[in-house]
């Protein structure tokens, strides 16, 4: 199985997205997941993490905690979306496990660090604080990497937190750009692809009626964040945006892209945090990410609700 790191926010699509690496044991090996400000709080998104792992009873999976805020910016969340808690919706059983001890950053380092290289894939499905400061902290991590598929940027579908900017990038527009210019060997997974991605009642009535303690949950999860998307968008359901990342490492033919220059606005207050793609490539300049742009939504959902109830 191929090494993985998931970089996480939890919100309930992050929490499917790893959960459903979890229960794919011949495919992925979940090395720890790192937590970052995003959708909520920190302290927040750590605790929903260990929430959700205890929901599947995997706690022996490590969690550690990261940025608390991005590099240079006042944090921005989203609780307009996900709720106060952001897994408003369902009350999971309360953790009883305490997150690792050191900052997730470093955590980051080192797990990839210790193993030879091309061996660990960073699952990215929030803003990219955590990496761009490892990135930092350790100036080979990029080319040490196997990979990084992340959930994030907008191609041709605007934003969903400005006109110009999807949320993962508008938090962190820095910290997305010392990415995309790290050299690491990057694959995006935009709104392009996301809001192919709904899930609608049809969808959710097979973890309805799944009938278990994780179908239960993920049903009023998800069902909660669908009412904002149903009445922002007037859409059948919300996007189920990170677990593509999952899907795209288990099955990577469920999606089309193209390898291309990528770069994240950092200065117009207008368009910050955008992500300008030369789909095209009319720049000339060299092609830093593979940006996947359509999904087969339904092999999609029956991937990762398949593995999601496993559990
Ligand atoms: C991203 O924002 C978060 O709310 C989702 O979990 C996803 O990572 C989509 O813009
Ligand atoms: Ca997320």
């Amino acid at each position: 199985p191929r090494s993985v790191i998931f970089d996480t926010d939890p919100s309930p699509d992050d929490a499917v997205a790893f959960l459903a690496a979890l229960v794919s044991p011949d495919e992925l090996e979940v090395l720890a997941i790192t937590t970052v400000a995003g959708n909520v709080p920190v302290e927040l998104t750590t605790r929903n993490a260990l929430k959700a792992l205890e929901l599947a009873r995997r706690t022996d999976v490590p969690v550690y905690a990261g940025a608390a805020a991005p590099l240079v910016r006042k944090l921005i969340t989203a609780e307009h979306v996900h709720g106060r808690t952001g897994f408003d919706g369902y009350d999971l059983p309360a953790p009883t496990k305490l997150p690792q001890a050191s900052f997730a950053p470093d955590a980051i380092v080192e797990l990839v660090m210790s193993r030879p290289s091309g061996a660990v894939t960073l699952c990215c499905l929030a803003p990219l604080t955590n990496v761009a400061l490892a990135m930092a902290r350790e100036p080979r991590l990029a080319q040490h990497l196997a990979g990084i598929v992340l959930m994030g940027g907008s191609m041709s579908e605007a934003g969903n937190i400005t006109p110009a900017a999807e949320f993962n990038f508008y938090v962190d527009p820095e910290a997305a750009a010392r990415v995309f210019s790290s050299g690491a060997s990057i694959t995006m997974i935009p709104l392009d692809c996301t809001h192919q991605a709904l899930i609608t009642d049809a969808r959710l009535e097979i973890l309805r009626s799944a009938g278990t303690p994780v179908g239960t949950a993920f049903y009023h999860l998800l069902e909660f964040n669908k009412r904002f998307d149903r009445s922002k968008y007037g859409w059948p359901g919300g996007p189920l945006h990170d677990a593509t990342v999952t899907a795209y490492l288990l099955q990577p033919n469920l999606f089309d892209g193209r390898h291309v220059h990528v770069e994240i606005e950092c200065s117009s207050q207008l368009t910050l945090g955008a992500s300008v793609v030369d789909w095209w490539s009319v720049a000339g300049k060299p092609a830093n990410a593979t940006v996947l742009r359509t999904i087969d939504s339904d092999g999609y959902f029956k991937l990762i609700f398949d593995r999601l109830l496993r559990l």
